[in-house]
């Protein structure tokens, strides 16, 4: 990042969308710079958003980088900062500071088939690849998509999702049954293993909470998928965003410069602190 990295840059709330109710209540905000288009990014990356007062949050840039004017962030009502965006109306003026973090090597996959595992909140960060390859559709091979939630109701991006139907694969879940749910009852990880993707010319990228990810590690590993394949982002606790505090470290690495994006091949190596 240019100039002044502690320094936010403002923008304005231009739209809210309520995506899951209730006590982890997720919304997507649409924030617009204040002076001109603030910064690009590249898929994975995040940014420090912050409420003057309240304090600041970093959260994974949910739009894709091929979309100009704005960027997009679904937040999870968790504390102090994520609780006061939830109250934010259209209008508010916010800070942002980013890009911070490496990013998935989306070029270095082109003509491979890409295999997407989402749960809960863990939708957001990989839905940039998502958007970038159903975009740029004719440089990979198939598009799948699996994802899931505890119920309906906690199933982020529902009709974006819907509309990704016919440039790829999707298939939702939910943890427990309910009346009308006619897509796969049970884990992500039981899904991903009923659907059997191919691990041939394919990379599987993956986000959620950690109890998934290890058991979709697992199951990529039976279907075939060697480490080096299978992508994953860590929300280690961050402060500085820079690599000044020493807040983020796994290992001898700090999340906020190193990654977020890792491989499994190198993750594997590091303490399992996330
Ligand atoms: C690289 C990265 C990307 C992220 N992307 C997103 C995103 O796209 N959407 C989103 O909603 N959140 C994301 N997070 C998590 C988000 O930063 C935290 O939930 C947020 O900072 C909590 O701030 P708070 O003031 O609301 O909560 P606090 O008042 O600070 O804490 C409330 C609770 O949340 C827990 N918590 C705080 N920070 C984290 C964290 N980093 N991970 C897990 N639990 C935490 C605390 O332990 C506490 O239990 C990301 C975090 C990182 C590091
Ligand atoms: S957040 Fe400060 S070193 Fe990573």
């Amino acid at each position: 990042m240019e100039g002044n990295s502690y320094l936010p840059q403002l923008a304005r709330v231009v739209d809210i969308h309520e995506e899951v109710p209730g006590e982890r209540a997720i919304k997507t905000f649409r924030l617009e710079f204040i002076d001109g288009d603030g910064f690009s990014h590249k898929c994975g990356q995040c940014a420090m958003l912050s409420i003057f007062g309240r304090g600041e949050s970093m959260i994974s840039i949910a739009s894709s980088p091929l979309v100009h004017g704005y960027k997009q962030f679904s937040i999870m009502r968790a504390g102090r900062v994520t609780s006061a965006f939830h109250e934010l109306a259209v209008g508010a003026l916010v800070g942002i500071r980013g890009p911070f973090g490496n990013s998935f090597p989306v070029n270095d996959w082109h003509g491979k088939h890409l295999v997407f595992i989402g749960g809960g909140c863990g939708l957001a960060p990989i839905w940039p690849v998502i958007q970038t390859a159903v975009t740029k559709r004719e440089d990979f091979g198939d598009i799948t998509v699996f994802y899931g939630g505890r119920s309906p109701r906690d199933i982020m991006y529902r009709s974006e999702l819907e509309k990704l139907r016919g440039a790829a694969e999707v298939y939702l879940s939910v943890d427990s049954p309910e009346d009308g749910w006619e897509e796969f009852c049970g884990f992500v990880p039981a899904n991903l293993m009923e659907k059997e993707p191919s691990p041939e010319d394919a990379i599987a990228i993956t986000c959620g909470p950690p109890a998934m990810i290890k058991f979709v590690i697992k199951n990529l590993h039976a279907l075939g998928f060697q480490d080096e394949q299978i992508y994953t982002t860590v929300e280690n606790k961050m402060k500085c965003g820079i690599g000044k505090c020493g807040r983020c470290n796994l290992g001898k690495d700090y999340v906020c410069t190193k990654g977020p994006v890792y491989s499994w091949a190198d993750l594997k190596e590091l303490p399992q602190e996330y």
